[in-house]
């Protein structure tokens, strides 16, 4: 009796065991099934960044687009078909995201090397970091096997995804429904030191926002008219916009956000103090950041038998 109740709570800790092996993510996972699929991602996006700086911005922007819409499960990577609708065309998404060529580049270099093993998701999650470390900024140990989504929606992204009009309560808000703190949502935000932005997402401020630098107001309406040039880019981080530093954070305190959403961050509420603090600590900023893409990347990832590994990442198996 004694013995086989033994049994039992053995075989219910190695079920428990089970489920802990399937339901968690590891940075080694796959070093014996695809030892050189870590490499790999690391040289493509590498040269990448050689050829144009701001790719290492739009695959850091696809990986947060990708995981605040039901997880980090490559849902942004589906192409709309007559009888499916991605994420691409949502508001955030369309005519914005950039790096799909590049995610296409790698998988396809992975499938060669190891077929049907590496997830598409995982791609996202490890270009992201390569593509800041490229740029200057700190790494952080990336989470594997999440496994890969065969639905995507439309809806979420449009819901889920801060817009640039946001004031700083929203956008506490969106991160706190991701379970985000609002230091954490700040640090995050640093991203906006690398990359672009795209005339029709700062129009209205630069014309019409009290709380921005004449100076730098005036510089950016000669590319971003009243009308027109809706596509005209502008850098985020006036300042080192292909260095990944704490230069945003410095820009806020002169009131050179570029969006509405970027000088929430710096306009006389709860959030004034930490950017201020990372402002004079490119430490504390560069930990905190990579911390905070640590939790963002491991947001509901498919694991065990859910989800699958696509084929092409821009379609359903
Ligand atoms: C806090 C709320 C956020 C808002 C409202 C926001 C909004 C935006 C907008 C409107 C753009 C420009 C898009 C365009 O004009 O086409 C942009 C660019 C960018 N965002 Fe954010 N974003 C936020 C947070 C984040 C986070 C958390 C990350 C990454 C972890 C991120 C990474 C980027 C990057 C790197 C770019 C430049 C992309 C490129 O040059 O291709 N953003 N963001
Ligand atoms: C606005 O920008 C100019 C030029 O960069 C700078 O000299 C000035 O100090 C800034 N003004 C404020 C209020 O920060």
């Amino acid at each position: 009796m004694a013995f086989s109740s033994f049994k039992f709570s053995f075989y219910l800790f190695l079920v428990f065991l089970l489920g802990i092996a399937s339901a968690q993510l590891s940075t080694n996972f796959y070093s014996t099934s695809c030892p050189r699929a870590i490499s790999t991602i690391k040289s493509a996006v590498n040269s990448a960044v050689a050829k144009e700086a701001r790719m290492g911005a739009s695959l850091l922007r696809l990986h947060f687009h990708d995981c605040f819409v039901q997880g980090c499960d490559a849902s942004v990577l589906l192409d709309d078909t007559s009888g499916f609708t991605g994420e691409k065309t949502a508001f955030p998404n369309a005519n914005s995201l950039r790096g799909f060529d590049v995610i296409d580049t790698i998988k396809s270099q992975v499938e060669s090397l190891c077929p049907g093993v590496v997830s598409c998701s995982d791609i996202i999650a490890v270009a992201a970091r390569d593509s800041v470390v490229a740029l200057g900024g700190p790494s952080w140990p990336v989470q594997l096997g999440r496994r890969d989504s065969t639905t995507a929606s439309l809806s979420s992204a449009n819901s889920d995804l801060p817009g640039p009009g946001s004031d700083l309560s929203a956008l506490i808000t969106a991160f706190s429904n991701k379970g985000f703190t609002a230091n954490e949502m700040v640090a995050l935000s640093g991203s906006h030191t690398i990359g672009q932005a795209r005339c029709t997402n700062f129009r209205t401020r630069i014309y019409n926002e009290a709380n921005i630098n004449s100076t730098y107001a005036t510089s950016l309406q000669a590319n971003c008219p009243n009308s027109g040039g809706d596509d005209n880019l502008a850098p985020l981080d006036t300042t080192t916009p292909k260095f990944f530093d704490n230069a945003y954070f410095k820009n806020l305190l002169s009131q050179k956000g570029l969006l509405h959403s970027d000088q929430q961050l710096f306009n006389g509420g709860s959030t004034d103090s930490q950017v201020t603090t990372y402002s004079n600590n490119l430490v504390s900023f560069k930990t905190d950041f990579a911390n905070a893409m640590v939790k963002m990347s491991n947001l509901s990832p498919l694991t065990g038998t859910s989800g699958q590994i696509r084929t092409n990442c821009r379609k359903v198996n």
